[in-house]
């Protein structure tokens, strides 16, 4: 049976990137992928049309769907709403309400793009790093949280750091075999000297580690992790963390590899159905200008097909072709440097296809 992709463009740049996935889907399915597609909006979009950021239209399609090709959401036009009805709220909610707690962000520097990072070529030449975040926990959905008056009459914002054991346990499992894939080393990271909600997180992973011989286990700092990351990036292999702090190491790790426009994500429930979307946020400056980098879109389409269809030889297709498009020196404006060529986002998007 044809499996479901369903297609969420977004806000922003979200429409101009997705299309160009699309092209890409549309080759694989001339040539035998057996998906069917289906739209529907998210975020701003979805307030607009809905009332909501995630409407009962949207989630329906997102439940019987077997994957999710996502843009990006969120623009300066709503952030004035309630918040409740912001743009960001319906990327976490559609996360909690599939249970896509395993998000999955490779930072991988391409050989063409070594002058494009701030940091030195030899600091981030051969750079490959994945970083493993919990994605429905933490501080982001602890409970109670809000903006009240407190006890002295002063108003005060409040939110709650909270883990569970079954949430470690479950995104330990998925990091530790995630490094198996690969080199075989695990840095946990926590705030344990502080945080009692991260030192708990510390005692789990050890615990889970004795499922897991092969590989090495080694615990960090945030703050240690964050000065790491700059001063000797190549050290990590597989990074596993909570919610928040993988929200700011994954930026950090991606400006590692020039830009952010490069880098695709998996979000991942229990039985690898997934969200797919860019890394990168919805770009309204930009939005409109079909000058965006469509590249972690399409890259992000290549982890679907690698998780969610388990078909590696398309993933590899499609991987393959961003390569030789930068290869053959084609830029967008995010990643042009003298001496290569610069392509509008839809040009970039018909290049990979020719490179099919
Ligand atoms: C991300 C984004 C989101 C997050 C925002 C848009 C809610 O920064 O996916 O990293 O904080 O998780
Ligand atoms: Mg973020």
């Amino acid at each position: 049976m044809s499996k479901k992709i369903l297609v969420l463009p977004g806000d922003g740049i979200g429409p101009e990137i997705v299309a160009q996935a699309k092209k890409v889907l549309n080759v694989l399915q001339a040539d035998g992928l057996d998906v069917t597609l289906d739209e529907a909006p998210l975020g701003g979009a979805a307030y607009d049309q809905y009332g909501s950021p995630y409407p009962e239209f949207t989630q329906k399609l997102a439940r019987e769907a077997d994957a999710i090709l996502l843009g990006a959401v969120g623009g300066p036009q709503y952030d004035q709403l309630d918040r409740p009805l912001r743009p960001e709220r319906g990327l976490l909610a559609i996360r909690k309400d599939l249970n896509l707690f395993a998000n999955l962000r490779p930072a991988i520097l391409y050989p063409e793009l070594a002058n494009a990072s701030t940091l030195k070529p030899e600091v981030v030449s051969g750079l490959d790093i994945l970083i493993v975040r919990e994605l429905t926990g933490d501080i982001y959905f602890g409970q109670p949280r809000g903006i009240r008056i407190n006890e002295h009459g002063e108003r005060e914002g409040f939110n709650t750091m909270v883990y569970a054991e079954s949430e470690i346990r479950r995104i330990a499992h998925v990091a530790f075999q995630a490094a198996q894939k690969r080199n075989k080393k695990l840095c946990s990271v926590d705030k344990a000297n502080v945080l009692e909600a991260t030192e708990f997180w510390k005692e789990i992973v050890i615990d889970v580690a004795k499922e897991y011989p092969d590989v090495t286990l080694s615990h960090m700092y945030v703050d240690n992790a964050a000065m790491q990351l700059v001063r000797n990036p190549k050290q990590f292999d597989v990074v596993v963390t909570g919610n928040i702090f993988g929200d700011i190491l994954s930026d950090q790790a991606s400006m590692l590899t020039g830009s952010i426009g490069m880098l695709p994500s998996a979000s991942l429930d229990q039985n690898n159905k997934g969200l797919y979307e860019p890394s990168h946020g919805s770009a309204p400056d930009i939005a409109g200008k079909n000058v965006a980098n469509p590249l972690a879109t399409i890259l992000s389409l290549a982890m679907m097909l690698r998780y969610s269809f388990n078909d590696e030889a398309a993933a590899q297709r499609v991987e393959n072709a961003v390569k030789a498009v930068l290869a053959k020196g084609l830029r967008t404006a995010d990643i042009y440097e003298a001496g290569t060529e610069k392509v509008s986002c839809s040009a970039m998007g018909d290049a990979v296809v020719a490179a099919l």
